[in-house]
């Protein structure tokens, strides 16, 4: 599994605390970056990530800035990117159940590192249901045309 990683300053502790916690587990990482906690403007790093996944080298992206709100905003006005801000594990088992959401969008600000660890587990291990919440998608990309 290979995933691209982004943040703004506010999610840059937690996006390095995730970045190595994912290549402990044997996953490879692209990191888009912010490399330091400067300011920056989230938008940037929240293209790279809907880019790598849009360009099909990554197989998921993980987005963190201080509420996670700028990114999934930022995030979702790409094609085929659905990105689903998860503050706690459910979320991110819903976010794989039932949307299919290929970008985690994180809260930097609002969650400590054991909490973002479980949120990645949960989304990372959950499949997609399809049924009725294929149904639901498809309606979502006739929206997108
Ligand atoms: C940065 O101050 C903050 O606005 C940003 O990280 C994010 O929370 C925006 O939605």
């Amino acid at each position: 599994m290979k995933i691209s990683i982004g943040s703004d300053h506010a999610g840059f502790e937690l996006k390095e605390h995730v970045k190595k916690y994912l290549e402990s587990k044997g996953i490879e990482v692209v990191d888009e970056g912010t490399y330091s906690p400067d300011s920056v403007d989230y938008p940037v790093f929240a293209g790279k990530v809907a880019k790598d996944l849009q360009n099909k080298i990554v197989d998921y992206g993980i987005l963190i800035c201080g509420t996670g709100l700028g990114m999934s905003i930022t995030a979702n006005k790409f094609k085929n990117i659905y990105a689903a801000l998860c503050l706690y594990p459910t979320m991110a088992k819903y976010a794989r159940m039932h949307n299919n959401a290929n970008i985690l969008v994180m809260a930097g600000r609002l969650m400590g590192p054991t909490l973002a660890e479980e949120t990645v587990d949960t989304f990372l291990s959950t499949s997609f249901e399809g049924g009725r919440h294929q149904r639901r998608i498809d309606e979502i990309k006739e929206i997108e045309k």
